[in-house]
C-alpha cells in the first residue's frame, strides 16, 4: 500500500487530521456503539495498574484515555502524533479528567519518556497505523515498568465462513460510503478497510510481542472476530 514508512506516516497523520472533528461520531455510527464495550474490555485488562501512570498510545481523541482514568483513577498520558485529534479530544474532557489526563503530541515509534515509567499501556486501533510496528512495540516494552501490563485492541478479520462475506461487503462498500459522506474524506475510510485487510493475523502479532520481550502473551477475539484484544506483560 505504501512504498516507504515515512509515506505511510505522513498519509496517516494527514488523514486523521482531516477526519478529527467527525472521528468519534463515525466510530459510534460505524460500530453501532459497540466500540464502547471494546474500549471497556481494554481498560479492564489493565486492572491492578492503579498506581499508574498509564500510557494510552495512539490516543487520538482520547476516548480510551477517559475510560482508563474513570476505571483506574490513575494518571493517564494520551500520546498521539496528530495534534488535531488530541486537540479535539481535549476540548471534551471534563474538568476532573483534565487534571488527570495529559495529552502529548509525539511519535509512538520514538517515545519521549525515560525507561520503565508506566504501570500499564494501551493501544486502541493504533498499531495497524504505525509506520514501523516493531519500533512501536519495542518502545512500549522500554517504557513499561517490570510487571507492567500491555493491552492492544485492534481490528481483525472474522473467520466465520457465513459472517465473513457480509463483513467484507460492509468493510469495502458501506464503511467507505458512510465514512466518506459524513467526514468528507472517503480516502480515509478506504484506507481503513485496506489496512484491516492487510494487517497481520493475531498469532503473528503475538509472536512479535514475544520477540520484543513480552511474556504472558494472549489474545481474545471479540464480536465475531471484528476486533481482537491482545494482552501481555513486561517481565
Ligand atoms: C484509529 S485512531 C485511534 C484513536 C483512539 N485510540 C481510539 O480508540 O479511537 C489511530 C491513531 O493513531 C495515531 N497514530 C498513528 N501512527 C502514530 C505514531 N507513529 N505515533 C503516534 N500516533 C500515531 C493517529 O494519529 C490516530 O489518532
Amino acid at each position: 500500500m505504501f512504498k516507504h514508512q515515512k509515506e505511510k506516516k505522513d498519509f496517516v497523520q494527514q488523514k486523521f487530521s482531516s477526519v478529527s472533528a467527525k472521528y468519534d461520531l463515525l466510530n459510534s455510527l460505524l460500530s453501532l456503539g459497540i466500540d464502547r464495550s471494546w474500549r471497556n474490555s481494554t481498560a479492564k485488562a489493565l486492572d491492578g495498574c492503579d498506581s499508574g501512570p498509564i500510557l494510552d498510545l495512539c490516543a487520538g481523541t482520547l476516548p480510551l484515555s477517559r475510560v482508563l482514568h474513570n476505571r483506574l483513577k490513575s494518571r493517564v498520558i494520551g500520546l498521539d502524533f496528530c495534534y488535531d485529534m488530541l486537540a479535539y479530544g481535549q476540548k471534551r474532557l471534563t474538568s476532573e479528567e483534565r487534571k488527570a489526563i495529559t495529552p502529548i503530541c509525539g511519535d509512538g515509534e520514538a517515545l519521549p519518556f525515560k525507561n520503565s515509567v508506566f504501570a500499564g499501556a494501551t493501544v486502541a486501533f493504533g498499531v495497524r497505523n504505525l509506520g514501523n510496528i516493531e519500533k512501536g512495540i519495542s518502545e512500549l516494552h522500554r517504557v513499561l515498568k517490570p510487571g507492567g501490563k500491555l493491552a492492544i485492541l485492534e481490528f481483525s478479520r472474522p473467520q466465520n465462513p457465513i459472517f465473513a462475506p457480509f463483513y467484507r461487503f460492509y468493510l469495502h462498500k458501506i464503511l467507505p460510503a458512510t465514512g466518506g459522506a459524513v467526514s468528507g474524506d472517503k480516502a480515509a475510510y478506504i484506507y481503513l478497510a485496506e489496512s484491516i485487510e492487510a494487517f497481520m493475523a493475531p498469532e503473528a502479532l503475538c509472536d512479535l510481542l514475544r520477540v520484543h520481550g513480552f511474556q504472558g502473551v494472549g489474545y481474545r477475539p471479540m464480536t465475531m472476530g471484528i476486533v481482537t484484544l491482545y494482552t501481555a506483560v513486561r517481565p
